[in-house]
């Protein structure tokens, strides 16, 4: 089959999300985010989010099939992300999957959640083609990657503690913003300056690992000497240098490695790759260094259920279904 139709779902953490594509045309992508109700609780509460899943999952797979003007019927696979994420959520997007896959007699293809997020550049141009270089940054993970096939990468290095968004989260925390904080902290930095020195440890460690603590380190005690003192200080400048600070070392290390294994493409993926001031950094960067850069749309970086189904095609190209005895997983190393 050279143009698969396939269902993707998603349901790791606080999005229900389903879509289907035909071959790599999307045709239909919907979302129900509980994420303005665990906003309350500064984080995502397992709980509630597995509740929120159980409600929204019937609704969202109709709405991606009603609008892909598709029947359930004409599906040719499911795609499911199986992990890394909260199991009681995974479990609720994997048995809705398995349950249409086994009544519908079509192929269960597990999604590495991390995965999806790189496929999701596929959905943006078409002709995109391994080798490339990949930079990944999400919420648990920051990476660069080589990726060599369709279903092969080398991961050259990345982040030796906090993951980029886990970076801005947790900054976010200490400047009063709500959860999830990337957005909240890209907004603020908007209407501020770069001008508070941040520690150059970013840069100094060779090779294409980066450690995020010690920037963390450094704001939390940049806020509270300024509040022991009774000093003023703008919240939207340490938000405007420390964004900058996290992200102009993905960009750096990224086009680095495209130039040193000679690749002329560029791609990225994860929650972070929505942030406004990265794209930009990165397109001006690979424009310099004559590199191809396919960003997918941002709503394809944050979590969605286009990029499980972009990544299900990879998979169904490859032959590779999953049992209907597959588990959920909390967690799935970089592979
Ligand atoms: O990829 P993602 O949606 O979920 C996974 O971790 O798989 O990434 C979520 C992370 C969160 O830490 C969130 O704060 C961050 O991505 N994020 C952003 C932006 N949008 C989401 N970080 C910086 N700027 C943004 N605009
Ligand atoms: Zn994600």
């Amino acid at each position: 089959m050279e143009q698969p139709l396939i269902l993707g779902i998603e349901s790791s953490c606080d999005e229900t999300a389903a879509a289907v594509i035909r071959g790599r045309t999307l045709l239909s992508d919907e979302i129900i985010s509980s994420a303005s109700v665990q906003a309350k609780f500064g984080g995502v509460v397992p709980e509630i989010a597995s509740r929120a899943h159980s409600d929204a999952v019937d609704e969202v797979v109709l709405r991606a099939l009603q609008a892909a003007n598709v029947k359930k019927e004409e599906l040719n696979a499911v795609a499911v992300t199986y992990g890394a994420g909260l199991l009681g959520a995974l479990l609720v997007g994997l048995s809705f999957a398995k349950g249409l896959a086994y009544g519908l007699n079509i192929p269960l293809i597990g999604v590495d959640h991390i995965r999806g997020h790189l496929a999701a550049s596929y959905l943006e141009d078409e002709t995109l083609a391994p080798p490339f270089m990949t930079l990944l940054a999400s919420g648990g993970h920051t990476a660069i990657l080589f990726t060599k096939t369709a279903t092969e990468f080398e991961v050259l290095g990345g982040t030796l503690d906090d993951a980029a968004g886990e970076a801005f989260d947790k900054v976010a925390r200490v400047l009063s913003l709500p959860y999830p904080g990337g957005p909240h902290v890209e907004k603020l930095a908007r209407e501020g300056k770069n001008v508070i020195p941040m520690p150059k440890m970013l840069k100094g460690l060779g090779g294409y690992d980066f450690s995020y603590s010690g920037l963390k380190t450094h704001i939390i005690n940049y806020v509270h000497t300024k509040e022991q003192k009774g000093e003023s200080w703008s919240r939207a400048d340490v938000a405007a240098s420390f964004q900058s600070a996290a992200l102009d070392i993905l960009v750096e290390k990224t086009v680095e490695a495209a130039l040193q294994y000679h690749v002329g493409t560029v791609t990225a993926g994860g929650g972070v790759v929505a942030n406004g001031y990265l794209r930009e950094k990165l397109s001006q960067a690979c424009e310099r260094a004559h590199l191809k850069l396919v960003l997918p749309e941002k709503k394809h970086c944050t979590d969605n259920a286009a990029m499980i189904a972009a990544e299900g095609l990879i998979q169904y190209r490859a032959g590779n279904f999953s049992p209907l005895s597959l588990n959920a997983r909390a967690s799935i190393p970089l592979r």
